[in-house]
């Protein structure tokens, strides 16, 4: 038995690279395993200014996606970090045994700060100890991220093998679980850089509230090359990340992709990826309003999803308390 375990921001905007990165794979293995967890990371979001009306709605919203996914609250543990607080407190005991070089090497911090200079929160800076937290509190195994969480994952490795080399078995030493393909969707208007609600464009990302009309907008206007034909090469970065979509969308292999679209041109291969997304969509965008007019159950998910994650939260943090030497 094997658990995992995974979290997401709460944002207005969940888009593809968060479905295929982390939701779907997460999804597919909900049922195998020992008490797998999935959580509201609320308390990673605010390392950036929150509204904190809009943060409240964004969590709720974060709770509809993942059931309108087919997260399954009976099989797993779904929850909102901030409502088990032995987080927060293993996240201190962990910057205590991190260390500033670690902390600096974050390459995520790294690019942020560079765009937005000395205003950036000394929480963004610490963000990746907590998110250590957040997985070695549940005795994790397996992490299932995007690639651009694989060094977050190597610092809470990192920090359990030096807690329990430090003070006595305690941490079960995680692994990331990347998948081969879809593990980075790439910018629509970008393909050097990873599909992100924050980039400049809009044009950049599809979220899973794109209606018919936006998402064929959008993907009409992803950035390819000059050449015109539908094949899997390396340096056809746009195009490549279109086929993987697709291919994540229609369960085809890049070769079947390459036969389907023979002869085709761009503007063939566009239209048909975009009709794949909202075929996808469509369904999904009708779950997710349902589930967000049902504030009741979304409340009430949270409620029983706390309440578990707390009994295995509290032994650990009991344990670790004691081998720190603050309680006896
Ligand atoms: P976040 O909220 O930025 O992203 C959520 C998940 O989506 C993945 N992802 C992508 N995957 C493929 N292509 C993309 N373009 C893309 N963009 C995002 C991310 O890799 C991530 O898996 N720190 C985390 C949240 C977190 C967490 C944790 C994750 C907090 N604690 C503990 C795992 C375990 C974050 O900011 O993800």
């Amino acid at each position: 038995m094997s658990r995992i375990l995974t979290g997401l921001k709460p944002t207005n905007i969940l888009h593809l690279g968060n479905y295929f990165g982390a939701i779907e794979p997460f999804i597919k293995q909900q049922a195998h395993g020992d008490e797998n967890l999935l959580f509201v990371a609320d308390y990673h979001s605010i390392t950036v200014p929150q509204e904190p009306a809009d943060l409240r709605e964004h969590i709720k919203f974060a709770v509809a996606v993942y059931l309108a996914c087919g997260v399954d609250p009976e099989k797993i543990i779904l929850f909102q970090q901030s409502h088990v607080q032995e987080h927060t407190e293993l996240g201190w005991v962990l910057s205590c045994v991190a260390t500033m070089g670690e902390a600096e090497r974050m390459t995520q911090y790294k690019d942020k700060a560079r765009v937005k200079g000395e205003s950036v929160s000394v929480g963004l800076f610490t963000y990746p100890i907590l998110m250590a937290a957040d997985i070695l509190l549940y005795d994790t195994q397996i992490v299932p991220v995007g690639e651009d969480q694989k060094q977050h994952v190597e610092l809470a490795r990192d920090l359990a093998e030096r807690f329990n080399n430090r003070f006595g078995y305690t941490f079960v030493v995680p692994k990331p679980q990347i998948r081969e393909s879809g593990a980075r969707i790439m910018g629509l208007d970008d393909p050097e850089k990873k599909m992100s609600k924050s980039a400049a464009s809009e044009k950049n990302y599809i979220s899973l509230m794109d209606d018919a009309e936006t998402v064929l907008k959008k993907v009409k206007s992803a950035v390819t090359d000059s050449e015109g034909i539908v094949v899997f090469r390396e340096h056809k970065k746009g195009i490549v990340n279109l086929m993987t979509l697709y291919s994540l969308l229609t369960g085809l292999s890049f070769k079947e992709i390459e036969g389907v679209f023979e002869g085709k041109g761009y503007g063939d291969f566009k239209v048909a990826v975009a009709e794949e997304v909202t075929t996808f969509l469509t369904p999904l965008q009708k779950k997710i309003t349902s589930y967000l007019e049902n504030e009741d159950l979304l409340n009430q998910v949270l409620a029983s999803g706390a309440e578990k994650a707390r009994v295995i939260a509290q032994k650990k943090m009991t344990e670790v308390r004691k081998k720190i030497g603050i309680a006896a």
